[in-house]
């Protein structure tokens, strides 16, 4: 052969290329031999190609056929056949033909790999190694289709996000990775000073400052896909290193924000997956979100409110239901606010085992609840099992007010704190969503915007009041008068954008006003000193001339996990971390030379056992 390179990918051949004479370049999937002729599968990122050596192909061809493997990297010359019509397969994008070998030449050879590429079982469901060695040899994972796949849709779903934005007159903006550690609610990661002895750099958990003070510049509509840090517990929604589609604008309100994040999300999705999405998204209060749904990210593809339950304390002298029913509504202080809280799952009663109720009970649990009280509505429309005994004469009343009917199960925690109360309820109906696939089919992406989030919550630990999100997020103006007074009860302009029960995005206007952002600074505990330490370069730059501005900033990893239909980003990052923050691959993090720690004039305390 006496070029090598390819003409064609393994996706390209159809039957109209009949009779052509081609060169393939890729990885040999699968090789087999029947009757004398071999089968090669040749595969690259584009799919997968059929190449036949046939019997009476040249001897020295026949021969080397007998030395390929899985795996081998092969340039083969062929000439394309169109398949007949009862030997074209379907499921293969290049199905209608093959190509005849001509020639073929070995130009990487493949050990024996640690495990198959896209190996299935005899029933055709795919064999998934395991996650460690799926990590350890993540060059061979990401061979496989549905890891190519994810790889690419977030390529594609990073161009689309960068083609909207651009049009839309951002600029895409990069800011340092090495910075100032600055308090922002998780750990940072360090990055020790040679030249500076004692002093470090941290890596960004965002590019939150950085992004404000580009609006201090006057570049009023910025944008970066971002690369952040965070040293916290991973999880299958959480990376040590993370990117986020970093937005800011100058000049806005929460609906700019908001319409362009959605503008966005719609032309991302048409684009990369050809669906549509509503040109707006469904909004609901923090407070709603928690007495419906008992989350601040609720899964909106399946219905199945919560209710308020409290007036079935009075109907018995049930005592578990008492103190959750002794100081509700919204007219309490939140945290002075105990909750009844009723979930009414229709037509399962008869599906329920005291066994089945038992596990969602430990849900439950785990989310707080001293319990899961329960009752059915049996055939005949009584109450039975559970807590019935405190009901029975009350079925009507309690039915016609909670929409229960025969055969329904009847779920409910009670707790004196309104939040555990809700938190409890809103896992097990996450439970019920899944166990029973509540999910509507119709409703593949439900997004939602959750708004008028509290501004500031209770530290019990520490004794003081902390932001729920970043410090420089805007109070709703109305709540200015009574920020010191009132603190529990002020709402801040911040959003979060939910997807399936996952949080994707959390913005909000930001204080571009010194003294605001010091009475916020003194609320949580801030002292003069301690905020000009941290942030005075940010304070500082608000003196001279700063516009009202606002952003959010969506996770990408979060984002095409959710797209792929995967439950961990894992699965759409490249090269990720494992759960205890390490790369079993290349085995980062690693010990380093002893003359490397004693340039950065650090000691080394405590190791890890090699
Ligand atoms: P926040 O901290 O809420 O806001 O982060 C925004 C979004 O980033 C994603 N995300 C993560 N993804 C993977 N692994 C992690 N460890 C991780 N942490 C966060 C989530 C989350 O919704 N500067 C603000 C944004 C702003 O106000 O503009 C910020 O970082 O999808």
């Amino acid at each position: 052969m006496e070029n090598t390179k390819r003409t064609v990918t393994c996706g390209d051949l159809r039957k109209a290329d009949d009779g052509k004479t081609v060169v393939l370049n890729g990885w040999i999937h699968r090789i087999r031999e029947h009757g004398g002729i071999s089968f090669i599968n040749l595969r690259d990122r584009y799919g997968i190609t059929q190449v036949v050596v046939d019997s009476d192909s040249p001897a020295n061809l026949a021969e080397l056929a007998k030395d390929l493997h899985m795996e081998y990297v092969v340039a083969i010359e062929g000439v394309v056949r169109a398949r007949p019509d009862n030997m074209i397969n379907p499921d293969m994008i290049t199905g209608e033909i093959e190509v005849v070998a001509k020639d073929i030449k070995v130009l990487g050879k493949s050990e024996t790999l640690p495990f198959m590429i896209d190996e299935v079982q005899k029933d055709g469901t795919p064999v998934i190694p395991n996650e460690d060695l799926r990590l350890k040899y993540r060059y061979l994972d990401l061979r496989r289709e549905q890891m190519k796949n994810n790889i690419v849709l977030r390529s594609k779903v990073t161009f689309a996000t960068r083609e909207y934005l651009t049009s839309k007159g951002f600029l895409e903006i990069e800011t340092p990775t090495f910075i100032k550690s600055t308090p922002e609610g998780a750990r940072d990661y360090l990055v020790p000073s040679r030249v500076h002895p004692g002093k470090f750099y941290s890596l960004p958990q965002s590019p939150q400052l950085y992004k404000q003070l580009l609006m201090v510049s006057g570049f009023d509509k910025y944008f970066q896909i971002a690369r952040c840090y965070r040293d916290e517990d991973a999880r299958g929604d959480r990376q040590p290193e993370f990117t986020q589609i970093d937005m800011e604008m100058s000049f806005t309100n929460r609906e700019e924000v908001l319409e362009t994040t959605e503008g966005m999300m719609g032309y991302i999705f048409e684009k990369t997956l050809g669906k549509k999405l509503p040109a707006h998204f469904d909004r609901l209060a923090w407070d709603d979100a928690f007495d419906f749904y008992g989350s601040d990210k609720p899964d909106l593809r399946f219905d199945l409110k919560m209710q308020d339950a409290d007036f079935m304390a009075g109907l018995s002298d049930f005592a578990a239901f008492k103190a959750g029913a002794s100081n509700c509504g919204r007219n309490i202080p939140r945290h002075e606010r105990t909750a009844l809280k009723a979930l009414v799952v229709k037509n399962v009663a008869d599906q329920y085992s005291r066994k089945k109720i038992e596990e969602l009970e430990g849900v439950a649990k785990k989310y707080k609840a001293k319990g899961l009280a329960w009752m059915k509505v049996n055939a005949e429309g009584n109450f039975e099992g559970g807590i019935s005994k405190f009901y029975s004469g009350h079925e009507a009343e309690i039915c016609s007010k909670l929409g229960a009917s025969k055969n329904d199960l009847l779920l409910f925690v009670s707790d004196e704190d309104w939040q555990t109360a809700c938190t409890a309820l809103g896992a097990v109906r996450k439970q019920l969503g899944k166990d029973l696939n509540l999910y509507n089919p119709e409703d593949e992406f439900h997004f939602a915007w959750i708004i008028d989030f509290p501004y500031f919550a209770w530290n019990a630990d520490e004794n003081h009041w902390e932001t729920e999100h970043h410090m420089f997020t805007l109070p709703q103006e109305k709540y200015w008068p009574t920020l010191e007074s009132n603190p529990g009860e002020v709402k801040g302009d911040l959003y979060d954008l939910v997807l399936n029960g996952y949080e994707l995005a959390s913005g909000s206007m930001r204080i571009h006003d010194p003294e605001l952002q010091q009475r916020i600074f003194k609320i949580v505990g801030y002292s003069q000193e301690r905020a000009e330490k941290a942030f005075g370069f940010l304070v500082q730059a608000f003196k001279y001339g700063a516009p009202p501005h606002g952003g959010i900033a969506p996770g990408l990893d979060r984002l095409v996990m959710l797209m792929c239909h995967e439950e961990s980003i894992h699965e759409v990052i490249a090269f990720p971390k494992n759960n205890l923050a390490a790369s079993p691959m290349d085995e980062c993090p690693s010990f380093v030379d002893e003359q490397m720690i004693k340039d950065l004039h650090i000691a080394i305390t405590e190791r890890e056992e090699e």
